[in-house]
């Protein structure tokens, strides 16, 4: 695409061409045991903001207003060597420990009971996870007990003792982390893991039969194991699961173009998972449906000085790790992997941004001072807000773009989501171009009479910008005052590199 006016991408939106609902799971975040994340993350009781629980309460209002659902906590790879049990009880007798996969030290002075006081607070749902990597099945067990079982019982009693006199009611469970992954403590492979969590489930199904169970899918399309993972997993775990898990983070090596095909290449690998699960389920004759827990995912510089994590004798407690400062750019790209994960409710029906606070995060705190967004917060707090009521499917004719390694993909992605009750339609609709606007030219009669409430777009001449502590704000979505409707067409002029939100009212 390289021509001074704007080519154009065709769009038809029509209330009939529906995917699935809009699902509130699929704006969930991610609390790990990591870095900073917990530790002046969301608890600082020095801080001028803390509560009586010790949470700051300037993060706990940017976690509302980002719009996050569920929150999946304590990890991540930290998991995989943890004992729930040192995070409960009184403050001043639990252990110091060592977390061998951040090269750290956990104070534990939050564990489960904090942190469920603090979704409370924070108007989310937790997502747990157990740990499958140094333990098995009865501590996994046993936590469920702890958390969901009212009492009357060893750890519900103690769970009582510790202040939480009703059961905590979680609903969904992650069977450990990422272990087809071999810097996982207790790395497993396929078949060993896949029996491991069968029984882990059926356990806590004994408990609960409505639990929600997640297997671990594989931690990267690009895993040599990819594929047959899922297979041999979902054939030991199929009847006993109803997600798989799918990470998957973007990073931008230079080449912009390439970066904005993060999108593209999440679309294609939630394509091969689905083909991968419905593959087992054929062979079983199942009329069970398993789908996607798209649990971590993120634009991630990895390979930066930022994810290198302490070493030798130094074993520190929330060190700064994996705090990523975010561009224009990267927050088009997670726009993009929003609409992505959208435009596949039929199959993914919980997705979890890594992480929520300073570690790979929408929102930065400094320890005793100021929190404040990253550019990423926007696009996310903007589709969680506005996204409601069914997903519609759009016909899409764009140009083609490409860059480094990725071939040919649309210049545009888009969805729409369509509130009958409200009488709103919502279009999102990101530019991948890395050069050239784009034109929307959008049949939208099916919907009726439409008149454009708000139409706000995220870009800068700089797609480099990246918000600080000191400026945050002055690249901000603004309103994108070339969106027309009229006479059953909407069309809007999308600058490159650019995120968008377009709010309709159906007149009826
Ligand atoms: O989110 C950071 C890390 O990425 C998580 O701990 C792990 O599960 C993944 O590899």
């Amino acid at each position: 695409m390289s021509t001074s006016e704007s080519a154009a991408a065709k769009v038809t939106i029509d209330p009939s061409f529906t995917v699935g609902p809009v699902r509130r799971r699929t704006f969930g975040a991610f609390v790990e045991h990591l870095g900073r994340c917990v530790y002046t993350g969301i608890f600082e009781p020095e801080h001028t903001t803390a509560d009586e629980d010790g949470f700051r309460t300037d993060v706990l209002e940017l976690t509302r207003e980002l719009g996050v659902s569920t929150v999946r906590y304590p990890g991540g790879n930290f998991v995989s060597g943890y004992r729930w049990e040192d995070g409960v009880g009184p403050v001043e007798q639990r252990p110091a420990r060592l977390d061998l996969a951040w090269h750290s030290t956990d104070p534990n002075l939050v564990g489960v009971d904090e942190f469920a006081k603090w979704s409370a607070k924070a108007g989310v749902e937790t997502m747990m996870a157990v740990n499958l990597g140094t333990r098995g099945a009865q501590e996994a067990l046993d936590l469920l007990e702890y958390c969901n079982i009212d009492g009357g019982t060893a750890f519900s009693d103690q769970r009582k003792a510790n202040g939480a006199e009703s059961g905590y009611g979680i609903r969904m469970w992650c069977l450990g982390n990422e272990m087809d992954g071999p810097w996982q403590i207790g790395h497993k492979n396929a078949l060993e893991y896949g029996r491991l969590a069968a029984d882990t489930a059926r356990g806590m199904r004994m408990i609960d039969p409505d639990l929600e169970l997640v297997a671990c899918g594989s931690s990267a399309p690009t895993m040599p194991t990819f594929g047959e993972w899922e297979r041999v997993v979902l054939t030991e775990t199929y009847d006993l699961v109803d997600l798989v898990s799918a990470h998957q983070y973007f990073e931008d090596f230079g080449d912009l173009q390439e970066h904005l095909a993060a999108g593209h290449k999440m679309d294609s690998f939630i394509r091969d998972i689905v083909a991968h699960i419905d593959h087992v389920k054929s062979v079983k004759k199942s009329k069970k449906q398993v789908n996607i827990s798209f649990d971590e995912w993120n634009v991630w510089h990895m390979s930066r000085g930022e994810s290198k994590a302490p070493s030798g004798q130094d074993w520190p407690v929330a060190p700064v790790l994996l705090e990523d400062i975010y561009t224009v750019a990267d927050a088009v790209v997670v726009g993009d992997l929003l609409i992505t994960l959208l435009r596949n409710t039929d199959r993914v029906h919980s997705a979890s941004l890594a992480q929520l606070v300073n570690v790979i995060a929408p929102i930065m705190t400094e320890p005793g001072g100021r929190a404040w967004k990253q550019t990423t917060f926007h696009p996310f707090a903007l589709t969680s807000r506005h996204a409601a009521g069914t997903v519609l499917q759009l016909a899409v004719e764009s140009p083609l773009v490409s860059g480094g390694k990725t071939a040919d993909f649309t210049a545009l992605s888009a969805v729409a989501t369509l509130d009958a009750d409200k009488g709103e339609a919502v279009v999102f609709a990101v530019n991948r171009s890395a050069t050239d606007a784009l034109m929307l030219d959008a049949a939208v009669a099916g919907l009726g009479n439409v008149k454009v409430i708000e139409a706000v777009t995220y870009a800068n001449k700089d797609p480099y910008w990246q918000a600080t502590a000191d400026d945050s704000t002055s690249v901000l979505p603004a309103q994108n005052g070339s969106v027309k409707a009229d006479g059953g067409r909407l069309t809007a002029e999308l600058p490159a590199v650019s995120w968008s939100m377009i709010r309709l009212a159906l007149e009826s």
